[in-house]
């Protein structure tokens, strides 16, 4: 095929998928891209992984694949190319490099961080360690490296209930993510004690998780109201919402997982209306996925940090080799041993209903 049919190839394959969610002008330009993408992807032999908070165009064409934290996670890992593009945020990039030493891993914008990643550092956990001495520690895998090798195991959203499970001890110190942690503690049926700095083991409720104050500044945004807005405009609509919202949003859902758990459960309900609690654009992708579903419109919250990653610029990360991931060799050791127990606790993606 010459580049021109290529193009109205990728055009056409977009326009099917995204009629109703992308303009056509910007199908016509993004199609131009994902072509060139494609062909400088097989000549760098390289893979391009996509969290599924990418905008719609960019997920729907030049990914190899897509899935939640947990999953591109494992997928880096398995990977037999050269280069690995994370259409994704930082701490995501650097869990690929962490799995995959010997590859090449790049992050196509040098400003796509997390709040949550930046809310705690490797002192922060070590001060925690001194604070309570034997206390196992589950970082979420949204943090950085240097966190990370602090770490006994890692979980996401997708694993959190499972990985806590599976460490079967009656205190764990579970960071950074407050909210998740509070979610998680009630899923498990223990106790949550934000760590403060006067808080003592002694004075633990048992069992328990002692979390941190750091939240996700998109998902801290939902309210209850979000919710009963829509059951009251949509009596039938089901609402899914992401373990990174306040617990009192949590409660009041049909529904809460990890992106893939969501992407799946919309999938497979018999339910013709949603409402999701998480970043819009995966509402936006899920449409294109399922035309006979509709999503309810009432929230409209863009992570800026997965805004950053363009087609654009992963084009031109692919052109110049930018931007590397490099992790120090001691660090990386140390955070490998973290996420490799992750991995091999089965579960995850499954989420978990509420009523
Ligand atoms: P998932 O692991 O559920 O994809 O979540 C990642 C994330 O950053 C959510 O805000
Ligand atoms: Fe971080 Fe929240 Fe953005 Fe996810 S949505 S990358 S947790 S800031």
């Amino acid at each position: 095929m010459t580049m021109k049919q290529e193009t109205l190839a990728m055009y056409e394959r977009l326009k099917a998928r995204l009629d109703r969610v992308v303009p056509d002008f910007e199908l016509r330009l993004k199609a131009e891209l994902a072509v060139e993408i494609e062909q400088l992807k097989r000549e760098r032999n390289a893979v391009i992984l996509g969290h599924n908070y990418m905008e719609p165009a960019l997920y729907h064409s030049i990914c190899d694949f897509t899935g939640d934290s947990l999953e591109l996670s494992r997928r880096a890992a398995e990977t037999d190319k050269d280069v690995i593009i994370f259409c994704g945020v930082k701490f995501m990039a650097e869990t690929a490099k962490i799995l995959s030493p010997n590859k090449t891993v790049l992050l196509p914008a040098q400003r796509a961080g997390c709040s949550l990643a930046a809310g705690i550092t490797a002192d922060d956990v070590r001060q925690l360690k001194r604070q309570f001495p034997g206390v196992p520690v589950v970082t979420y895998v949204n943090t950085y490296a240097d966190v990370k090798a602090e770490t006994d195991v890692c979980c996401t959203s997708g694993n959190a209930a499972e990985v806590v499970r599976a460490l079967n001890s009656d205190a764990i110190l579970f960071l950074p993510d407050e909210y998740l942690g509070r979610n998680v503690a009630h899923e498990t049926g223990r106790a949550f004690h934000l760590a403060t700095p006067g808080l003592t083991p002694a004075q633990l409720q048992r069992p328990c998780l002692i979390g941190w104050k750091a939240r996700c500044e998109v998902h801290e945004r939902f309210t209850v109201e979000d919710v009963t807005r829509a059951r009251e405009h949509f009596p039938d609509v089901c609402v899914l919402a992401h373990p990174e919202c306040p617990p009192e949003v949590i409660a009041q859902v049909d529904f809460a997982g990890s992106t893939m758990a969501m992407v799946r459960k919309v999938k497979e309900s018999k339910a013709a209306r949603f409402l999701l609690l998480t970043e819009c654009s995966m509402g936006d992708n899920i449409i294109a996925e399922n035309p006979d579903k509709e999503m309810v419109r009432m929230c409209s919250l863009r992570c800026p940090h997965m805004n950053e990653i363009t087609m654009q610029d992963t084009l031109e990360a692919l052109r110049q080799m930018r931007y590397v991931i490099e992790v120090p060799e001691d660090i990386r050791q140390r955070a490998h041993a973290a996420v490799a127990r992750m991995i091999a606790i089965r579960g995850g993606t499954t989420g978990y209903a509420q009523k």
